[in-house]
């Protein structure tokens, strides 16, 4: 379980999130859906101690992330949207640094590792340098790390951007195996579709603030929509001011 109370973030002026409350439950692939901006990174970034609230309660599974960053890594596998990696180390170097870091050795470190890198094709680039990896090699490779500790909740910053469509299809199924084990999952994206199809449970943000929660078919009966997309646009008020910069542009 991940949940946020009444969480409010500033960055000088600004209000990365304002007051939000929302509880992420085990066993359920859950969406966090924003415009650029928004605050889905802020929010994900806590659950591992990277960021603190300055007001508010944030929760995995009972620990505190702001307290204790190192109980709450433990428990969270999380893969963060800039890939941020050590470029002069290989993959299997980096394997070996994280499962070292956590504890995860011998034969159930080899098992783990041998899976991911078979579901993800990295074989060919385990002996390479991370510096030299495409870029979409790079995301699975930070995803496998990830989720190499085995962690109870998964949070995934934009996880499909950049992976090829067998990768993509890969991990959708890894996300539903996750949820059913009665593990935690969240995930960033802004492809609504992938969202519609993968999650079970929509957040959507918009100025740091929830405002749509609920299943992908509970948000478009609220909100009338005929698709996420249409739910989405109408939750964040963007159609109103597409359409009216739209106008501006064309003069109609
Ligand atoms: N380290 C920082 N210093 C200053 N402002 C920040 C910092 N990190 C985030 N912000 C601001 O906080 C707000 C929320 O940013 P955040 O990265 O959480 O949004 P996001 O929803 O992940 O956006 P995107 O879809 O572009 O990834 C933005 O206004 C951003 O500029
Ligand atoms: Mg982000």
């Amino acid at each position: 379980m991940l949940s946020y109370l009444d969480v409010t973030k500033l960055y000088g002026e600004v209000k990365a999130l304002d007051g939000v409350t929302v509880e992420f439950r085990p066993g359920v692939v859950n969406a966090l859906l924003g415009p650029n901006g928004s605050g889905k990174s802020t929010m994900m970034k806590m659950a591992v101690g990277l960021v603190r609230p300055d007001s508010g309660q944030v929760r995995v599974n009972g620990v505190d992330p702001a307290r204790d960053p190192l109980a709450a890594r433990r428990i969270v596998g999380y893969s963060p949207e800039e890939i941020v990696l050590y470029e002069s180390l290989t993959p299997a170097e980096l394997f070996s640094f994280v499962g070292s870091i956590y504890g995860v050795r011998g034969d159930a470190f080899g098992e783990r590792t041998n899976v991911l890198i078979r579901l993800f094709r990295l074989e060919e680039c385990m002996g390479k340098l991370i510096g030299e990896l495409s870029h979409g090699n790079r995301r699975k490779v930070s995803i496998a790390l990830a989720l190499l500790h085995d962690p109870e909740v998964i949070i995934l910053d934009e996880p499909f951007s950049g992976l090829d469509p067998q990768a993509g299809k890969i991990l959708k199924e890894l996300l539903r195996k996750y949820a059913s084990e009665g593990r935690t999952v969240l995930f960033s994206t802004h492809v609504l579709e992938l969202a519609e199809a993968v999650a079970d449970r929509v957040t959507i943000l918009h100025r740091g603030r929830v405002v749509g929660f609920g299943t992908p078919s509970d948000l478009k009966e609220r909100l009338a929509a005929a698709d996420l997309e249409t739910a989405f646009l109408k939750a964040t008020g963007l159609s109103e001011e597409v359409r009216g910069l739209l106008e501006t542009l064309w003069g109609s």
